[in-house]
């Protein structure tokens, strides 16, 4: 029979669990898994106990709170704090989301923090994501033109214009990506669900002039069918796009095309 069991080095073990801050009247209980590969050892899941009068309302604000007030080694990424920069994607209560935009309210007496799924830790809520933007890379987004640059801009028409939404608004957070299950097995090959999206998002632009050779880099059983529209993707994004319906849309082209 097969075992399906992590191996031991995965295991992740109980860690340090923090006292309740002096004079806390409201406290929130903060399980937060911890990995330093300096350390060695297998991973951790931490137990903090924080002050609710003394911190902000988002789950970011509660992990700058611990950083500030109780463990200064705890690693995470984060920039804007307006959902804008993707940098805080992390599990929150078993789903990826943008911790600066995930309300603490809404998350019950307890929270639980683990990296994205599926990525390599870096340290902590730190993944390693020079493969995502690799493959982001190879999609080659920017607008690519063959005809003569017009003396000023080249212009698209408000219809035109408007196709693009629903798909510029990506900040490349890999909520997405990392909550699809054909990703996660096929990640080296699969693009997944963001970078197929950002991939539509020039396929979809009128003033580009390269879709043919766009639709034929996609066209492969691994980089675009690996997708089996399970729609996990659609159901994650904190910005509220939809990858699925892009891929749809590229697999839609590449038919037609055939026709
Ligand atoms: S589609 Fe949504 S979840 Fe995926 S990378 Fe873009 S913003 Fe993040
Ligand atoms: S619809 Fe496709 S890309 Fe999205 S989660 Fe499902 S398999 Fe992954
Ligand atoms: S800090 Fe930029 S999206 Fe959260």
């Amino acid at each position: 029979m097969v075992a399906f069991r992590l191996p031991p080095h995965s295991r992740i073990r109980l860690g340090k669990t923090w006292p309740v801050p002096e004079g806390a009247k409201e406290v929130l209980t903060v399980h937060v898994y911890r990995f330093n590969p300096e350390e060695g050892g297998n991973p951790r899941l931490d137990t903090f106990q924080v002050d609710r009068a003394r911190c902000g309302q988002m789950v970011l604000d509660v992990l700058i709170q611990i950083k500030d007030q109780i463990d200064t080694s705890l690693a995470f990424r984060r920039s804007c704090r307006e959902g804008v920069c993707g940098s805080c994607a992390m599990n929150i209560n078993g789903r990826n989301t943008l911790a600066c935009i995930q309300p603490i309210s809404e998350l019950g007496e307890s929270i639980t923090v683990y990296p994205l799924p599926h990525q390599e830790v870096i340290k902590d809520l730190v993944t390693d994501q020079k493969h995502f933007f690799a493959q982001y890379a190879l999609i080659e987004p920017w607008l690519k033109t063959t005809t003569p640059a017009p003396e000023r801009e080249r212009l698209q028409s408000p219809e035109d214009r408007a196709k693009l939404d629903g798909l510029y608004e990506c900040i490349l957070c890999a909520c997405c990506s990392t909550a699809c299950p054909s990703y996660w097995w096929n990640s080296e090959r699969f693009l997944g669900p963001a970078i197929l999206l950002q991939a539509y998002r020039w396929i979809a632009d009128s003033r580009d002039e390269a879709t043919g050779d766009r639709l034929d880099e996609l066209e492969d059983p691994f980089r675009l069918y690996r997708c089996h529209t399970i729609a996990n993707c659609t159901d994650v994004c904190p910005k509220g796009l939809s990858p699925a319906k892009a891929i749809a849309e590229i697999k839609k082209r590449l038919l037609m095309r055939s026709m």
